[in-house]
């Protein structure tokens, strides 16, 4: 019985993208003139349930096992064609690997991103739970032609615009995406208002560092001083920024929703180190009903999300305003430096 009900999608999935075939084959099963057009699996009055019946039905069993595989062979006895169904449209309909080819036969054809094993679970409500999911894409989703500029052999993150060489990552990538870092959908839509959030902070040196200045390092480039905090110098205990913030669910339907706080350093400060223009620092999930309000509340700790690495890999807290983006919202904190004894 497990068996049936693994080959029933495939089925129905061959059948259907069969149908979109053209003439300079053999007609299909249930196209005009095809061998089983007097069958009960090609009648579209019965429900789709009891034609699958009848169809795996008819199947011997060495059939259905050839069916099993992904490029599944055809029955001709019945009209059923071979499909290779390789490309399932998990990562999106694509022309790279064994599955099809549109052109030909097969001029197109509408793909469903499905997962075999969910399938053939029959479980309608476990589907809906699927689609309700709210998560965030954790990559960036890169266009094709990354890979011939991003080799595997390198593993740099910063970019090198003179090599033609692309960075990594959404810290460091900025060109054109499939997807970028973060993307998710919804089947509802959430909006964002800053119930708290401090407007300036400040870092407290620690030890014998919070007599001298030296660890207020100010280097100039490009005519703007870039000063920073050496994180090994900070005192970095209870160093946090308390961030609050009201999630509404401004759409008809309930829904879970991801946020996601991105901190940006001062310009100088990615100019001097070539550091991120953006990091991704706090994020929480909240369910909130539909047309509730669901309060976030993150603490966003400053020695590691507010700090950089230069290219010594010396992290580094840039002093003046830092800026938090929270979906459409964005909040400037001002970072000083406390105790400097000058
Ligand atoms: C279907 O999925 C739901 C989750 O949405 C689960 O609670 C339920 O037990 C599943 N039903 C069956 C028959 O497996
Ligand atoms: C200040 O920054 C510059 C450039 O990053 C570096 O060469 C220098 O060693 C730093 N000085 C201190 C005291 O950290």
């Amino acid at each position: 019985m497990r068996r049936h009900r693994l080959l029933l999608p495939l089925l129905v999935l061959a059948v259907a993208s069969a149908a979109s075939s053209v003439a300079a084959r053999a007609p299909f099963a249930c196209a005009p003139g095809g061998p089983a057009t007097s069958l009960p699996f090609c009648r579209q009055s019965l429900p789709l349930r009891s034609r699958a019946r009848d169809l795996v039905a008819r199947l011997t069993r060495a059939e259905k096992v050839r069916l099993l595989v992904n490029n599944a062979a055809g029955v001709p006895r019945l009209g059923v064609a071979g499909y290779e169904w390789w490309s399932e449209a998990l990562h999106g309909v694509s022309d790279t690997g064994p599955g099809v080819r549109f052109g030909g036969a097969f001029p197109g054809a509408t793909a469903f991103p499905q997962v075999i094993g969910t399938a053939a679970s029959f479980n309608a409500s476990l589907w809906e739970l699927i689609g309700r999911v709210r998560g965030k894409l954790p990559v960036t989703w890169y266009p094709q032609d990354y890979l011939q500029k991003a080799p595997m052999t390198n593993m740099a993150m910063r970019a090198n615009p003179a090599k033609g060489y692309p960075g990594r990552t959404y810290r460091f990538y900025t060109g054109p995406t499939i997807h970028p870092f973060g993307h998710g959908l919804s089947y509802t839509k959430f909006t964002h208002t800053l119930a708290h959030a401090p407007a300036q902070l400040s870092v407290r040196l620690s030890g014998h560092h919070a007599t001298t200045a030296s660890s207020l390092n100010a280097s100039t480039h490009l005519g703007r001083v870039a000063a920073d905090v050496r994180v090994s110098h900070a005192r970095c205990e209870g160093l946090s920024i308390l961030v609050h913030v009201d999630v509404k669910n401004v759409g008809d339907r309930d829904g879970a929703h991801t946020v996601l706080v991105y901190a940006s350093p001062p310009a100088a400060a990615v100019a001097a180190h070539s550091a991120p223009a953006r990091q991704l620092v706090a994020f929480e999930k909240v369910h909130v009903t539909a047309g509730g309000v669901a309060r976030v509340k993150m603490g966003l700790d400053v020695c590691h999300g507010l700090s950089v690495a230069d290219r010594d890999g010396v992290r580094r807290i840039p002093v003046g305003e830092h800026s938090l983006t929270i979906g459409e919202l964005t909040h400037s904190v001002t970072l000083g430096v406390e105790q400097l004894g000058v």
